[in-house]
């Protein structure tokens, strides 16, 4: 933090300390007037986010300022391009210098436990290392402008039922391995200038009053040095978010947090360097914004970044005799379904566009020579735009079926056997496809692509770009098959993340499920080969080659398994990836580096990331289910070993050499007695804790003897991930 919020903040009263703590209003922080030499402290103004500005100037319900919609971040995510992600955030910054805003409200990066959540639109993926680094590059782009970045929902806002009041009951594996690694990696790699908490409770307490989450976890082992802010009307008890590490509430509420405040802090509750630390935080963010130049929004080069973007992040789901790209013959082509299909989803992330590209008009001024009818008993081909009405996908709500209307469906097999049918996806979570996939020859999955979705739809149907987009979560053929499926959205104000670790593609492949089209899948109009996989130490690389005749690009994706554990590990997890742009006939060597942490899991037993020794897997695939290359990988490492104590069990005594030796020595020296041969009878005792054997008579083991063990025996060192 600059010295000089601290210095500034040094100056100021108790009254004036508490209000930085508070919004001056709905979007902005509170000012202090200049006195002397403390001088004043400007607000500032904080605006959503996060795939286009909602810079609000007049009253809660008048239309915001007009700003680009780009496309909303699960369409983004599907480029798993960073370098576009990272253009995409610098644009918004741009826009936020013009528009005189501060700090952007995002980007969101929750993990898309179910395909039900009505947020999934506004997050990235089921997987935490894509949607980590997606975040980092987005957070990168905003604050290349300095204008600030603010990370969202922290933490385990995986819904939006009861979302005000819901505790998320998470383990703490599933919490480190699952839903906190894409909040970490943006903190630690990108550090953004504030983190939002989210409405509900994480086991049992509000995440804007959990001091484990907001200190002990984000700031002391992840070094966060931004501002925390509550999201709006996330604070049930100031006082006690203070404390636990929230700097502002959002919005202010007519005073009664500042008394609270005030009160604590007088009365003595409250440690007043407390308020200091986070009345400094808000003024840091204030001096960190004055670097911000003003700017002019330039409109049209940014509806054209938006379309470029959405083009790349467009999944070609199937394909079949190459009936995309369309070509530019006098083709009769009609168009079908939501003729003005949904490009982003509601609530506080809606965009007021500043114009937007009609898909029809676009389709034709790529295709002059083609005729466009709404009849398709004359048509050549037949484009289907399928998906919801706008605002259908929205904050608040989550869905309740994975269903496209039927409708939609039903028009589909009507059509089937007519003309070819080119379906067009505009959603901005997963629909079931098995339901319908059959009647169409080609599927693109466009999202909810922004403001420049017709065009960017135009340039992937006539093949002037090439699509490259691969799925970031995975369409299952049922919504039943959905991991989460049993435990969504919870009751009583309880959701249990009974699934674990088996998240998305990590729970179909460990149950073995067959699925629509898996996490990582999408086509391209060229092909590409894999070949040369070499695996040197923990560096691993191989050689893409494009082996059709366009150019094209390919997501080369890692993924790892550990399949003999301590615990249960799922078959393969996303551990690297690289997008490369090849021309026909032209190689690229990808390279990947491993590190321990890729490896590891988190135990519960040692409270932190372990790294087990022996064999793992290493798979190079298009997708997670298209692996083309396949090898291992020996991980020399000691096995971890809890500390031994009389509630250990047989077999962990037995495990550990160190342990074993000491149990023995200790027998014999004691009773004078060999040992009976506990690894006989292991099949039958291992599971028992040595002390549970005392009043068995167990020879050897008596109450000398584990009176003696009761110093714990030093566990034989884990390898420190
Ligand atoms: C949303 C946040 C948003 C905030 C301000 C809340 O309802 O959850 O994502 O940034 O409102 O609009």
């Amino acid at each position: 933090m600059n010295q000089m919020a601290r210095d500034i903040v040094a100056k100021l009263t108790l009254e004036q300390k508490a209000a930085l703590c508070l919004g001056g209003d709905f979007w902005h922080t509170a000012a202090v007037k200049g006195d002397g030499e403390a001088g004043g402290v400007e607000p500032v103004t904080l605006s959503d986010g996060p795939h286009g500005l909602r810079r609000q100037t007049g009253t809660f319900f008048d239309p915001t300022e007009p700003a680009t919609c780009f496309p909303t971040a699960s369409c983004l995510a599907a480029s798993w391009d960073p370098d576009l992600i990272r253009e995409t955030g610098a644009a918004l910054g741009v826009e936020a210098r013009a528009q005189d805003v501060a700090v952007v409200l995002g980007p969101g990066v929750n993990i898309k436990r179910s395909p039900l959540c009505g947020r999934n639109f506004e997050y990235f993926a089921e997987d935490p290392v894509l949607a980590g680094r997606l975040a980092a590059a987005m957070v990168e782009g905003i604050q290349s402008q300095h204008v600030g970045a603010c990370l969202k929902h922290f933490a385990a806002n995986n819904q939006e039922t009861d979302r005000m009041r819901v505790s998320a009951d998470v383990d703490d594996r599933t919490l480190r391995e699952i839903y906190l690694p894409a909040f970490e990696h943006v903190v630690t790699s990108s550090g953004p200038w504030a983190i939002m908490t989210s409405y509900n409770c994480l086991n049992g307490r509000y995440t804007s009053q959990n001091e484990w989450l907001l200190t002990q976890l984000l700031r002391d082992e992840w070094g966060f040095s931004g501002m925390v802010v509550s999201d709006w009307g996330a604070v049930h008890d100031r006082v006690a978010a203070l404390q636990a590490g929230t700097d502002l509430e959002m919005p202010p509420n007519h005073g009664i947090s500042d008394k609270a405040i005030i009160g604590a802090v007088q009365s003595g509750v409250v440690a007043e360097a407390v308020l200091d630390e986070s009345a400094a935080r808000v003024v840091d963010l204030v001096l960190r914004s004055r670097d911000r130049q003003p700017a002019s929004q330039d409109t049209d080069a940014h509806h054209a970044l938006a379309r470029r973007v959405a083009a790349e992040s467009m999944v070609l789901l199937k394909n079949e005799n190459a009936v995309l790209p369309l070509a530019a013959e006098p083709l009769t082509i009609a168009v079908v379904g939501e003729r003005y299909p949904a490009f982003q989803g509601g609530g506080s992330s809606q965009v007021n566009p500043v114009t937007t590209d009609d898909p029809v008009a676009e389709l034709a001024a790529a295709l002059p020579s083609a005729t466009f009818t709404d009849d398709p008993g004359s048509a050549d081909v037949i484009v289907a735009f399928l998906g919801f009405e706008q605002g259908t996908e929205s904050e608040g709500r989550d869905r309740t079926d994975i269903d496209l209307p039927e409708e939609q469906t039903e028009l589909l097999a009507q059509l089937s056997g007519r003309a070819p049918i080119v379906a067009v996806l505009c959603t901005g979570s997963v629909v079931r496809t098995s339901t319908w996939g059959i009647y169409a020859r080609a599927i693109v999955h466009a999202g909810l692509a922004g403001e420049a979705a017709g065009g960017a739809i135009a340039d992937v149907l006539t093949g002037k770009v090439n699509p490259s987009g691969k799925l970031a979560e995975t369409i299952p053929l049922r919504l039943r098959d959905c991991p989460s499926y049993l435990n969504f959205p919870g009751e009583e104000s309880h959701v249990r993340y009974a699934e674990g670790v088996f998240v998305g593609y990590r729970g179909f492949d460990a149950s073995g499920l067959e699925v629509a089209y898996p996490f990582g899948h999408g086509l391209s109009y060229t092909t590409f080969g894999y070949t040369d996989l070499a695996a040197n130490g923990r560096t691993i690389s191989c050689t893409v080659t494009n082996t059709g005749d366009r150019p094209g690009a390919e997501v080369v994706q890692l993924y790892i398994g550990d399949p003999v554990s301590r615990v249960h590990r799922p078959p393969r997890e996303l551990k690297g990836f690289a997008k490369v742009r090849l021309d026909p006939g032209a190689s690229e060597r990808v390279t990947f580096q491993l590190t321990d942490r890729d490896l590891s899991y988190w135990s519960t037993t040692f409270a932190r990331w372990v790294l087990e020794p022996g064999e793992f897997s290493v798979e190079i695939g298009s997708s997670s289910r298209d692996i083309r290359l396949t090898t291992t990988i020996n991980i020399d490492a000691p096995m971890p070993r809890p500390t031994l104590t009389p509630m250990s069990t047989v077999r962990e005594w037995l495990e550990d050499h160190a342990g074993r030796d000491r149990l023995t020595a200790m027998i014999k020296q004691i009773t004078g007695e060999d040992p009976i041969d506990f690894d006989a009878l292991a099949d039958f005792i291992g599971d028992f804790p040595l002390s549970t054997l005392a009043p068995m008579q167990i020879p050897g083991i008596t109450p000398a003897v584990l009176a003696t063990l009761e110093a714990p025996t030093p566990a034989t060192p884990a390898t420190p991930a």
